[in-house]
């Protein structure tokens, strides 16, 4: 949290409120988005407005009101002060993405694991994006690959719509190739065995569609699988991981790295692990 928002906050909560609140909270564009507790909900517009006053580029505080769910992965929010909107313009890595918050996922805390990944891709790969959102990962890969083609596949129409304008915004229509589906359909129907790498963004469902990612792949590809999972005390949350992978793949593969992208909650890890596979 900024120290000038810290400071404001301590002057119109108490200590024991402070502590009550997360430490943390996405701004993305000119909007930021708020986690409140229960306790905390009959602050939330002083919170909001501390924000507002002390963070001159915040136009706009929403509350997480769910738990990002369903198959798009979104969640409801709860517009508290400002410009009443969900819609934003987002910078990152040279690029800008239109995102809106109501009706896509999109996570400004990915922007490192974007650029990690767009860093690795050598000239003339094909790139698969099984679940691209608003195309971010994609549009990422493209401007800093400049001789890559990426399909870029995703199953809500909102997030498709708003991929194509972020393709225009981008000026990379001719790398990036937007298509509406579900990416087992779409993979079986015309993309098997056509990408050097697949990418595979929902950890909540990649262990479902591992099978149809192996299919996408060239021999000797890449797959860039991500996963939650939880750890007990004393237990290696990578290792987990590796280990219901394995019990999941029937080919030879090798892992090439992993890493742990960002903590999803106690004990929860949301991990990448790249794989080469030798043989589909
Ligand atoms: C966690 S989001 C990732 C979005 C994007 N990669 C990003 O980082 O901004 C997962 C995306 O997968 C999409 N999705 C879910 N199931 C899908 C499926 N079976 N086929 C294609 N896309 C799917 C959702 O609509 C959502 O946009």
């Amino acid at each position: 949290m900024p120290k000038m928002l810290k400071k404001a906050l301590e002057n119109i909560l108490t200590i024991d409120e402070i502590k009550q609140l997360y430490g943390s909270f996405d701004i993305v564009g000119d909007i930021a988005v708020i986690k409140i507790p229960d306790a905390l909900l009959d602050k939330k517009f002083i919170i909001a407005k501390a924000m507002i006053d002390n963070m001159k580029s915040i136009k706009t505080v929403l509350r997480q009101a769910t738990p990002v769910s369903g198959d798009y992965r979104t969640r409801e929010l709860e517009h508290v002060l400002g410009e009443d909107k969900t819609i934003t313009l987002y910078k990152e890595h040279g690029c800008v993405f239109k995102v809106d918050l109501a009706k896509v996922y999109f996570s400004p805390r990915l922007s490192t694991e974007r650029i990690r990944v767009a860093r690795k891709v050598e000239r003339g790969e094909v790139i698969l994006n099984m679940f691209s959102g608003i195309g971010s990962f994609s549009i990422v890969i493209a401007k800093h690959q400049l001789e890559s083609m990426t399909y870029s596949i995703d199953i809500n129409p909102d997030a498709y719509d708003i991929m194509l304008e972020n393709i225009r915004l981008n000026k990379v229509s001719n790398k990036v190739i937007p298509l509406l589906g579900d990416a087992r359909f779409v993979i079986e129907g015309s993309l098997r065995g056509k990408a050097d790498r697949v990418l595979m963004p929902l950890p909540e469902k990649a262990i479902d569609y591992i099978d149809v990612a192996i299919k996408a792949l060239k021999p000797r590809g890449i797959i860039h699988y991500y996963t939650h999972t939880h750890a007990s005390k004393g237990e290696d949350p990578i290792e987990k991981a590796k280990k219901e992978l394995e019990k999941k793949l029937d080919v030879p593969y090798t892992i090439l790295e992993s890493r742990t992208v960002r903590e999803v909650g106690p004990r929860w890890h949301q991990l990448v692990l790249d794989l080469l596979v030798s043989q589909c």
